[in-house]
């Protein structure tokens, strides 16, 4: 009984996170890929700080702060114009 529950509960997790696209389409021409970016950074907080979503005031400002902030900081990922602006 407890193990069918536990199989259960998987499959609904994961059907939860089929609902969310592996690489979103942003404006002029970013295409963010949110999977490998879950998978490589583990902690959804870095950039959900109220939990899971929509993000609050999303849009240029944030992304130029906290997109590339971080890549600046992790000395990975790109910084410049055109590498996100495809
Ligand atoms: C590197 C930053 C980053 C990380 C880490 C991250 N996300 Fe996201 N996520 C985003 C951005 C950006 C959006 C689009 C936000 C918007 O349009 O308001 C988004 C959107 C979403 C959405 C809305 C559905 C969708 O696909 O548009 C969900 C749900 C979500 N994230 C869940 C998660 C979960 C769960 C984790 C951790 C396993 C996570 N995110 C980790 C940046 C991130
Ligand atoms: C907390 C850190 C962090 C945040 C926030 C973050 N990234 Fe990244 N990103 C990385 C790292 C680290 C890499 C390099 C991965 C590698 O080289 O293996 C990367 C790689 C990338 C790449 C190149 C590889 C690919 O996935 O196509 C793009 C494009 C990218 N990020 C876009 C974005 C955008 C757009 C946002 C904001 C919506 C964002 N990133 C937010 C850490 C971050
Ligand atoms: C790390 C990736 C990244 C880099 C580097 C970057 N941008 Fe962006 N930029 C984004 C993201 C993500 C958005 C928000 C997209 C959205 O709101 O859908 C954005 C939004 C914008 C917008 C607003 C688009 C609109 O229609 O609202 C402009 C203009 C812009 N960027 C210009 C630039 C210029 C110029 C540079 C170089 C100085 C630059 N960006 C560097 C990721 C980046």
């Amino acid at each position: 009984m407890k193990k069918t529950l536990v199989a259960m509960l998987a499959v609904v997790a994961f059907a939860g996170t089929a609902f969310a696209a592996d690489v979103i389409e942003m404006k002029k021409g970013v295409k963010f890929n949110h999977k490998a970016h879950q998978e490589l950074l583990k902690d959804c907080k870095k950039c959900h700080e109220k939990g899971a979503g929509k993000i609050e005031g999303f849009g240029k400002d944030w992304s130029h702060k906290n997109c590339k902030g971080c890549h600046v900081d992790m000395k990975k990922g790109p910084t410049s114009c055109k590498e996100c602006h495809k």
